[in-house]
């Protein structure tokens, strides 16, 4: 209630600027005495129903924090304390990088939208390394994403993955591999067969090296065609990724009645909810969950996140739907959710992922 006051005011500034103010208050309060716990008995929403596991973790809840959102990995238990099971921080490059020059993220009021071009600004893998080991709450989940130099060549791209995921993956409870952000150019050429398979087969060798390997994710594009989707799934099966993220930000614009429409970046948010769904449920069909599907991709609701769950996904994050809902949106979402599931007849929602898989025999309708 109270964001419906201080969002216009958070709407007058550039829309990173807003970003940091909302964060660093976030890191503030959530470092004060005593006021952590009642935020927490504020926002936060615990229902057995709604518990999730996979790969060995159990999730509290199906919903996350989308990478991109805690870039530097210093807002993990402030989010904690808003109700979401999960955090995934990055994308992290190996050395630090600015990103692109500003103006470089948008909001598209009207459309219930946003549009970056960050291009992975990063504070680097050392300096995450130290935030992750300054962590205070264990309480949630800890994916973390990683990335590419902007001027690393694509044929040395692995290099950096590599490094990223040496330093981090040992304190990670699992590592997204982003193929898929449209602001680094180049990057979406990982998604080729031949490419990926190089990516990956280094990734789990050094994977099996560490005491403890982790849950490795892949994080994919919504504008590839389905028969690239279809690529991508069997190459990540083969080389045995434990999940895909569907999906990264769109560079499609259609239908959009913002002013900023035309800002070139990656679109977020509400009109990329039905791309993003259709490749929730391609990815599905050929899965059946295992390895299984977080779906992300314009959840502003309870409705959209169950309507991804539907779809195939087993969880499902958000960046977009904070900077329109707000902080109360985990406990909307987990709340509404797990009213959702009752009124169906599911016991959890691992029972309803999937049901309307088979529904809309148009999955091949784009590409
Ligand atoms: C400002 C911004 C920065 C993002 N940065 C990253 C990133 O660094 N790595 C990544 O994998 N995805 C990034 N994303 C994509 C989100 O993780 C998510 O896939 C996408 O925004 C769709 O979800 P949404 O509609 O809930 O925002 C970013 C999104 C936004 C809006």
């Amino acid at each position: 209630m109270l964001y419906h006051l201080i969002r216009p005011l958070l709407f007058r500034l550039d829309a990173e600027r807003a970003h940091d103010v909302v964060t660093a208050m976030f890191r503030a309060t959530s470092r004060m005495p005593l006021l952590p716990r009642l935020i927490s008995a504020l926002y936060a929403w615990d229902d057995p129903a709604l518990m999730v596991e996979w790969a060995g973790l159990r999730f509290a809840s199906p919903l996350g924090v989308a990478a991109g959102f805690d870039k530097r990995a210093d807002l993990v238990d402030a989010l904690a304390l808003l109700g979401f099971s999960h955090v995934e921080v990055g994308t992290v490059t190996p050395r630090p990088q600015p990103g692109n020059p500003g103006p470089r993220l948008f909001r598209l009021p009207e459309d219930m939208a946003l549009i970056n071009r960050l291009g992975f600004n990063s504070p680097g893998m050392v300096a995450v390394a130290k935030a992750l080991r300054a962590r205070r709450s264990h309480r949630v989940i800890v994916g973390v994403n990683i990335g590419k130099n902007r001027d690393t060549p694509l044929e040395r791209a692995v290099e950096d993955y590599a490094a990223t995921f040496v330093a981090l993956a040992p304190l990670a409870d699992y590592v997204a591999v982003n193929i898929s952000s449209p602001n680094t150019p180049g990057l979406r050429r990982l998604h080729e067969r031949a490419a990926l398979e190089e990516l990956l087969r280094e990734l789990m060798r050094l994977n099996h090296g560490l005491l403890y390997p982790r849950p490795i994710v892949l994080k994919v594009s919504p504008d590839e065609t389905l028969d690239q989707i279809e690529e991508v799934v069997r190459a990540g099966c083969e080389a045995g990724v434990a999940a895909f993220i569907a999906t990264n930000t769109t560079l499609a614009r259609e239908g959009l009645r913002s002013r900023l429409a035309n800002e070139t970046g990656g679109l977020s948010g509400r009109p990329l909810a039905l791309r993003a769904r259709q490749v929730i449920r391609t990815i599905y069909r050929l899965t059946r969950g295992t390895p299984p599907v977080i779906g992300v991709g314009g959840v502003l609701t309870a409705d959209d996140a169950y309507a991804h769950i539907r779809a195939g996904a087993h969880m499902v994050q958000l960046y977009t739907g904070m900077v329109y809902v707000g902080p109360a949106i985990a406990r909307e979402i987990t709340c509404g959710l797990a009213q959702a599931l009752r009124r169906d007849g599911f016991a959890s929602v691992t029972q309803a992922t999937g049901v309307d898989a088979e529904w809309e025999g148009a999955t091949r309708q784009w590409g």
